[in-house]
C-alpha cells in the first residue's frame, strides 16, 4: 500500500510516503537558500510523494530560532517558489508548514508571546500573555502566510498545531490558563487560524493539520481529549498528521519503531479524517503493516529520509515492488 496512489481533494500523489517538516536552521531572515533547495529537491528525486517544507514562521517572533524559515513577508515567496517548481518537476507534491513557536521561541530581538504568561522552562524567556486583539492579528498573519504559500505554488499547507508551539499552547490545559473565551474553548484559536488559512488558500487544495496526539502528562491532552476538541473543526482541515509531545520540558516516553502509531490510529478512528502516522516508521515492512491495518493512510519518514534521501527507492526494493527510478540513476538499481 505504501506505493499505492492517494487522492485528497485536488492533490494526487503517486505514493503514500510523506517527508514530514524538519527544521534545518539554515535560513537568514527567514529566506530559503541553496541548502533548502538541494535538501528538498533531493527527496523529490528520491521519489517521496508528498513533501512538507519545515516549520516556517508566520511572523518573526514566531520563529523557534533566528535561523528558521519564514513566510511572514513577500520576500520569502520567490526562493520558496523555486523549490516548489523543482520538486513538482520531479513528481512530488509540496506543502509548507505554517508555524508560530509561541513560548518556545528563542528569538533574541523581540519579546515572545503565549496564551498565558508561563515560561516553558528556565531556559526560555517569560512570554507576554496575548490580548484578544493580538490573538486576532496572529490569526490574520496565518491567513497572509497561506496567501503567500498559494503565490509560491504550494499544493497544500500544513498548520502546525503540535509540539508545544503556539497553537498547541492554546489547545493544552497545561499552557492555556486563560479565563476568557480562548481559555473556555481551547480550540477557538485553532478554529480561527484554520478559518483564516482556508479563506486564503484555494478551496480545492487540502489543508493539513499537525497535532500532538499525546502530551505525556496526566494533565495534558490525550487522543480522546484532543479528538473532542477537534471534532467540531473537522470541516476546516482535510488531513490529520499525528505526532506527539513538546508541551512539557521533561517528558518520559520510549522511542521505539512506530511509537506514535497508536495515537494516529485512535485519532483516525475518532475523527474519520485521512491520517498521516509518523515516528520511527522507516522499516518498510512496519510502514506497510500500519497502512494494511488501516492505522493510517500515509506514512511520514523523518530521520530515515535525512539519512537516506532515496528511502522510497530502497523501500520499494525491500518490498519487492517495481517503481520508476530517475533515469540517470537506473544503473544503481541492481546494486
Ligand atoms: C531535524 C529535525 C527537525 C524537525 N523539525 C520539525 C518541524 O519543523 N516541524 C515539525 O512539526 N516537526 C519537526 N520535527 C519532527 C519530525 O517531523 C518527525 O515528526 C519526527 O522526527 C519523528 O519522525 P521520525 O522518527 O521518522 O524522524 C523535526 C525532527 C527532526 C529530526
Amino acid at each position: 500500500m505504501l506505493f499505492d496512489k492517494i487522492e485528497i481533494k485536488n492533490l494526487k500523489s503517486k505514493n503514500r510516503i510523506v517527508m514530514p517538516p524538519m527544521c534545518q536552521y539554515q535560513a537568514k531572515d527567514g529566506i530559503a537558500n541553496d541548502w533548502h533547495f538541494i535538501h528538498y529537491v533531493s527527496r523529490a528525486i528520491g521519489q517521496v510523494g508528498i513533501i512538507i517544507i519545515e516549520a516556517s514562521a508566520i511572523e518573526p517572533r514566531g520563529r523557534i530560532s533566528m535561523n528558521d524559515l519564514g513566510i511572514w513577508d513577500d520576500k520569502h515567496i520567490e526562493p520558496l517558489a523555486k523549490i516548489v517548481a523543482a520538486c513538482k518537476n520531479h513528481g512530488a507534491n509540496v506543502g509548507i508548514q505554517l508555524a508560530h513557536a509561541g513560548r518556545k521561541s528563542k528569538v533574541t530581538d523581540e519579546a515572545i508571546v503565549a496564551p498565558s504568561s508561563l515560561a516553558f522552562s528556565g531556559q526560555y524567556a517569560l512570554p507576554h500573555e496575548l490580548a484578544e486583539a493580538e490573538i486576532i492579528e496572529i490569526t490574520e498573519k496565518f491567513g497572509s502566510a497561506a496567501l503567500r504559500a498559494k503565490k509560491a505554488g504550494f499544493d497544500f499547507v500544513e498548520v502546525h498545531g503540535a509540539h508545544g508551539y503556539l497553537i498547541n499552547e492554546f489547545l493544552s490545559p497545561i499552557s492555556n490558563l486563560r479565563n476568557d473565551k480562548y481559555g473556555i474553548d481551547k480550540s477557538l484559536f485553532l478554529k480561527e487560524v484554520l478559518e483564516k488559512v482556508k479563506a486564503s488558500f484555494p478551496s480545492e487544495a487540502p489543508i493539513f493539520l499537525r497535532v500532538s496526539g499525546e502530551e505525556y502528562h496526566p494533565g495534558g491532552n490525550h487522543p480522546e481529549t484532543l479528538a473532542s476538541q477537534l471534532k467540531p473543526l473537522t470541516n476546516l482541515f482535510d488531513v490529520l498528521h499525528v505526532s506527539s509531545g513538546g508541551t512539557i520540558e521533561k517528558e518520559h516516553y520510549d522511542v521505539f519503531p512506530g511509537y506514535q502509531l497508536e495515537y494516529a490510529a485512535k485519532l483516525k478512528k475518532l475523527l474519520g479524517k485521512p491520517t498521516i502516522a509518523v515516528g520511527r516508521l522507516e522499516d518498510p515492512g512496519l510502514a506497510e503493516k500500519a497502512l494494511m491495518e488501516n492505522k493510517a493512510d500515509m506514512i511520514a519518514i523523518g530521520r530515515g529520509l535525512l539519512s537516506d534521501p532515496h528511502w522510497p527507492l530502497h523501500a520499494a526494493q525491500n518490498l519487492n515492488i517495481e517503481i520508476d527510478w530517475p533515469e540517470s540513476y537506473l544503473r544503481a538499481k541492481g546494486l
